[in-house]
């Protein structure tokens, strides 16, 4: 199979890999010309040093030639840039290329998913080729052949599970879904609540405070995932929790880190700068809040993570989520509608069948 990797950075460069070891012939494309020119000398040595990349994978300069020949085009470009990136691909790809986004995000002007963004940007012709890959994966990981683990969601089951197909390897194990918006607004919820998380590590709380605030997170994430139509189940997922496990609890996780550099009473700026690298929760936490406000979905983390952020809140006011706000139940105040919903439903099947969907 012929690949072509739109953005090689660290997820670009890993997933180019893993494809790489099944003997695919993968074109890795990029703004960067130093990277795609260490990729062609066996090496990402910006985002991935030290792992020796197979000789199938070669840097391209030239959108167009990557894309001439392509089977397979996965968009690994940060959130913010797939609006450009797939405006300038659409003409270039071919008619029956399998499409696979595995970028996570909200595009913060017009708070759409990246598979609004594609859909707005390609042709109708290549729609149904779209599919969405996300799940707990460092990119560090797989390069490394870690077991790994993640979700291929999209609306054509023929299309999705021949991207399962191509991504699978004896280290990455694709799953498939046909809940794209399910897997979209879990992926880019979770980087909110990790910086919540590594927040309370940063304040010196522990092991208590950060199940509370998966759990919590958890639940937030998925009142906003069902309010735009997900199912609740995709939640507790590998796109879902194991995500949001993932994220929540490793120093890997950039989102982590910014909220353990705030939770120790650092400066933005200054835990950013030390990153060096793109920290998505920060965007994500007005994307997040402006789509919870839009839907009329509570979240309070999330809230309190974009007050922190960009209203000067103290990051030691996560001690007042759990001091200071109403009690609440669980799970009927998780799931809302739905459980409604799912109990209503079953109270008609345990009558027997009243209704033909019964
Ligand atoms: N790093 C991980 O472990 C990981 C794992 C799963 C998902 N993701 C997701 O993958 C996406 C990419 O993350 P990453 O970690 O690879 O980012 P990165 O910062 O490592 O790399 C991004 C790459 O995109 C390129 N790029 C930026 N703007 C571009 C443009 N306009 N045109 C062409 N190339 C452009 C950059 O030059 C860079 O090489 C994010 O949505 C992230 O959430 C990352």
């Amino acid at each position: 199979m012929r690949v072509a990797v739109l953005g090689a950075g660290s997820w670009g460069t890993a997933l180019g890999y893993a494809l790489a070891t099944k003997g695919y012939d993968v074109a890795m494309w990029d703004i960067d010309m130093p990277v795609l020119q260490s990729i062609t000398a066996h090496e990402n040595t910006r985002y991935l040093p030290g792992i020796t990349l197979p000789s199938s994978m070669h840097g391209e300069p030239e959108l167009k030639a990557a894309l001439a020949r392509a089977q397979l085009v996965v968009f690994a470009v940060p959130s913010q840039a797939m609006r450009s990136v797939g405006t300038q691909a659409a003409p270039l790809i071919r008619d029956k290329a399998l499409l696979c986004s595995v970028t996570k995000g909200i595009e913060v002007d017009t708070l759409m998913t990246m598979s609004e963004v594609l859909q707005d940007v390609l042709p109708q012709r290549l729609h149904s080729r779209l599919t969405f890959l996300s799940g707990p994966s460092f990119a560090v990981e797989v390069a490394r052949e870690f077991p790994t683990a993640v979700t291929i969601a999209g609306e054509d089951a023929e299309v999705t599970s021949q991207v399962q197909r191509a991504f699978h390897t004896p280290f990455l194990r694709p799953y498939v879904s046909d809940d794209v918006v399910g897997v979209e607004i879990a992926g880019c919820a979770k980087n909110v609540i990790a910086i919540a998380c590594g927040a309370g590590d940063g304040l010196g709380y522990d092991a208590n405070t950060r199940a509370a605030t998966i759990t919590r997170g958890l639940a937030e994430i998925t009142r906003l995932a069902v309010a735009r139509g997900a199912n609740p189940l995709t939640l507790l997922g590998l796109a879902g929790v194991g995500d949001l496990v993932l994220t929540c609890s490793s120093v890997k996780s950039r989102n982590y880190r910014v909220g353990f550099g705030l939770g120790q009473g650092r400066r933005l700026d200054e835990v950013q700068a030390e990153l060096g690298q793109v920290a998505e929760g920060v965007l994500n936490a007005k994307s997040v809040k402006a789509l919870a406000e839009r839907a009329g979905v509570e979240m309070p983390l999330c809230g309190m993570v974009y007050a922190v952020l960009y209203e000067g809140r103290d990051m030691a006011d996560l001690r007042s989520f759990f001091a200071e706000r109403p009690l609440k139940s669980e799970p009927e105040h998780h799931l809302g509608r739905w459980t409604r919903r799912f109990r209503r439903r079953g109270r008609r099947v345990a009558a027997g069948p009243a209704t033909p969907d019964a």
